[in-house]
């Protein structure tokens, strides 16, 4: 089959030139007892293959790419009995082992053994499927969606309704999850409630969906580029201010009687998270969504820390039970109230992906669809 290879971390921009991913013919092994073979229709290209391909968070490589994707179920190991041939699909970059702590604990994004699979570039059962010409390839976070099949554990795979179409469905394994999964689940927000959201991009706008349809009253977008304020506002902002504002926090106390309740950091930038902080009311939480790069250390005053009492804290892949959440996320998209086809800006071909790391980095973007 035909996939996309990234073999080097950190190779310069612009990136259709210096062609981190090369489009290749490798081989894939057959689904064990366990295991799922998916035909690949739809991978969405997200703000995180870009973190990985300038090396801000290091994977094993060689590496097949892409964690969220949409496909259809071509054969399913013996032992698997919750999918079948013809099934549609929604990727997952999580699989719970269903029994260390977290797993016991109903927190299954956070599952021990996956986050050391994922280290380690393997399926959670510590298998390995691919490789070229006999040297071993790497899975990116169990998906490898940047391919035109995979092979993976059920728990990855999420069945949806036939009738959504597939390049939609792609978005859900991780801008819609992440982000209206940090609303709903991380900070469940209430009617009347102000938030902030820093960073317009495609897990951002999932957070102001998700805002909008928690009744917020405020829904202030944040972003260094103009251009992502008119969607923004269309999908729920009321305010959009420029990060650069110099006096963009007093404009977001005035507007919000003095601080937000949430302000929901879905940039992965240092200096959005000190203006997230700056910007929450005494008590208020910020909730750090995208990933920054690792390594990229925040200080805080140590007594304002106590004596306002607000909560810092992260949310990963939603904060919640994807094989729970998803299902519903995908009924609000057809029952109108999360128009998350709105986010998708056009389809490519492999040829043309290496461009489109380039498009996603200077936020001409928001999400675009591979179509293996
Ligand atoms: N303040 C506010 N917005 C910013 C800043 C900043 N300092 N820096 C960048 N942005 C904006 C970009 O202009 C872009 O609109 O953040 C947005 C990010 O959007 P995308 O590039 O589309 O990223 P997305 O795929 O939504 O991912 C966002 O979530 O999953 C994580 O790792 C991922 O960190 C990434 C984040
Ligand atoms: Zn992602
Ligand atoms: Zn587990």
């Amino acid at each position: 089959m035909l996939a996309a290879v990234m073999y080097t971390q950190g190779l310069p921009t612009p990136y259709e030139h210096s062609q981190p991913f090369r489009i290749e013919e490798v081989d894939l092994e057959g689904p064990a007892d366990d295991e799922v073979l998916v035909e690949i229709r739809a991978a969405g290209l997200c703000h995180s293959d870009l973190s990985q391909v300038a090396g801000l968070r290091k994977r094993k490589v060689p590496v097949v790419g892409g964690h969220e994707g949409a496909g259809i179920v071509r054969e399913v190991g013996r032992n698997v009995n919750t999918l079948k041939e013809g099934d549609h699909v929604v990727m997952v970059g999580v699989s719970d082992c269903g029994h260390c702590q977290m797993c016991i604990e109903n927190r299954p994004v956070l599952c021990n053994s996956v986050a050391w699979s994922r280290s380690q570039g393997l399926l959670p059962n510590g298998n390995r499927k691919l490789s070229r010409q006999g040297m071993p390839l790497n899975h990116y976070s169990g998906v490898s969606s940047f391919a035109q099949y995979a092979v993976t554990m059920p728990q990855t795979l999420i069945k949806v309704d036939p009738a959504v179409p597939l390049d939609i469905v792609a978005m859900f394994g991780c801008a819609v999850v992440t982000g209206a999964g940090s609303v709903f689940n991380a900070a469940q927000v209430r009617p009347g409630q102000n938030v902030v959201v820093f960073g317009l991009g495609g897990v951002g706008l999932n957070a102001v969906m998700a805002a909008k349809l928690s009744n917020a009253d405020r829904i202030i977008g944040v972003d260094i580029h103009e251009s992502k304020f008119a969607l923004a506002r269309e999908l729920g902002c009321t305010d959009c201010v420029l990060a650069t504002d110099p006096d963009i926090v007093p404009r977001i106390k005035e507007l919000t009687q003095g601080g937000v309740d949430f302000a929901f950091e879905v940039s992965g930038s240092k200096p959005a998270m000190a203006t997230a902080v700056a910007v929450t009311r005494k008590g208020g939480e910020i909730i750090g969504v995208g990933l920054g790069a690792s390594g990229d250390l925040y200080s805080y005053d140590h007594a304002q820390l106590v004596a306002e009492e607000k909560v810092i804290r992260g949310s990963f892949l939603g904060s919640g039970v994807p094989a729970r959440d998803l299902p519903l996320y995908v009924d609000y998209f057809q029952t109108g109230r999360l128009p998350v086809d709105r986010l998708k800006s056009g389809t490519m071909g492999f040829e043309q992906l290496n461009k489109n790391l380039d498009m996603l980095d200077k936020g001409d973007v928001v999400r675009q669809i591979l179509l293996p």
